[in-house]
């Protein structure tokens, strides 16, 4: 337990900016580089507690440049969405999954935690302030950034005094700048994402920075991401954006829908998670086996020769479903097959289409959240 008060949405301050900002066409949206009128920030200490939150018009923080996040990286984020339904209903999907996780990376890296109902209750007041920035487009959506960090001034090694937890807001469409498009990977095994026991299953912003190095890599040879692989064995682990299914056709005749288990090498996605429970609850038990697993690159290798490799694809927030049409490695192509004349496999075809639905309120679905 954490001294002093806990986060409570019923003391939010609201301040509107008295000047809003052009929107642009959806068409035009680059993942990540426009942002709405408002923000939320709430500043918590060690005496104190969580302070009222405050609604504000969208600005620069000020911080010492003593600050521990940028010494020490005291800095955790979440990625979720908001949609508008055709009835113009605004909803959230799993944000308590969303929660749930980042109150376990904050416990990790001794930032403070929070509680999730109230956290979500904050987020849908900004979410329905800067409402008219939603795209209501299939494909596009308002992309959600809480993110927390230490701020007490000092170089000294030790858990934070005090914090911030702020959310913004940035209206999206395709996370891959090739759209909605198939991508090329390419499986990196001189760098390592993450390893048991370490933080690798936990949204730090330190776990992003240096994979920037090995992905520039790999675009300068052509592909979008890398795909992590880990140890000898060279086990299948995610993409760093994304985490990974494959679809093996199996000596039987099953088909097998395999995703790596959550043993701290990979991030616990809420899509992965959502995919995982649809195949369970929605695929032919006779034809299906779904997977949690290791598996290695070598065994993908081997179901592309032996053509039982029927599809990839990924899976994210941000990326939502996107299908993988090839993987390098030790410079050898494997190719995923494709539907004939479609960038997408059958799998993540079905699979971004239940989500969609749920995500913009076509089907009603308790992973979706009604603000309004
Ligand atoms: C997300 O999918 O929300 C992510 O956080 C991945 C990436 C944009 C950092």
């Amino acid at each position: 337990t954490q001294p002093g008060a806990p986060l409570c949405a019923a003391n939010i301050s609201i301040d509107k900016t008295p000047m809003p900002k052009e929107k642009l066409q959806p068409t035009k949206l680059v993942f990540g580089h426009t942002f709405t009128d408002h923000m939320v920030q709430i500043p918590w200490n060690d005496t104190d507690g969580w302070l009222p939150p405050m609604i504000l018009p969208y600005q620069n923080l000020s911080l010492d440049p003593a600050t521990c996040v940028f010494h020490y990286a005291f800095e955790c984020f979440e990625g979720m969405k908001a949609y508008k339904d055709s009835n113009g209903k605004i909803r959230l999907f799993r944000p308590d999954k969303n929660m749930d996780r980042m109150s376990k990376t904050a416990a990790r890296i001794c930032l403070p935690t929070f509680d999730h109902d109230e956290l979500i209750k904050i987020i849908g007041e900004l979410v329905k302030l800067d409402s008219d920035w939603i795209p209501s487009e299939r494909g596009y959506s308002l992309y959600l950034r809480p993110t927390l960090i230490g701020t007490q001034a000092s170089l000294g090694v030790g858990p934070p005094k005090s914090a911030l937890l702020y959310v913004i807001m940035s209206p999206v469409g395709p996370y891959y700048p090739t759209g909605f498009k198939a991508v090329r990977l390419e499986a990196t095994d001189y760098a390592i994402r993450a390893w048991p026991k370490g933080v690798g299953d936990r949204k730090l912003g330190a776990n992003y920075a240096p994979g920037i190095l090995p992905q520039r890599m790999a675009a300068s040879r052509g592909f979008q991401q890398n795909l992590w692989l880990f140890g000898d064995e060279g086990y299948v682990t995610e993409v760093g954006t994304m985490n990974a299914f494959f679809v093996f056709q199996l000596p039987n005749g099953k088909f097998e829908l395999v995703t790596a288990p959550l043993d701290g090498t990979i991030l616990e996605g809420v899509t992965r998670d959502s995919i995982l429970a649809l195949a369970r609850e929605r695929f032919d038990e006779d034809k299906w086996i779904i997977s949690e697993r290791k598996f290695t690159i070598q065994e993908v290798a081997d179901h592309a020769r032996a053509g039982t490799l029927v599809e990839a694809f990924g899976s994210g927030t941000a990326a939502v479903v996107s299908p993988i049409k090839e993987i390098s490695w030790r410079d050898k192509p494997i190719y995923v097959p494709l539907q004939p004349g479609k960038e997408t496999g059958r799998v993540a075809e079905q699979m971004a289409q239940w989500i969609a639905e749920i995500q913009y309120g076509e089907v009603e679905h308790p992973w979706s959240v009604l603000l309004n």
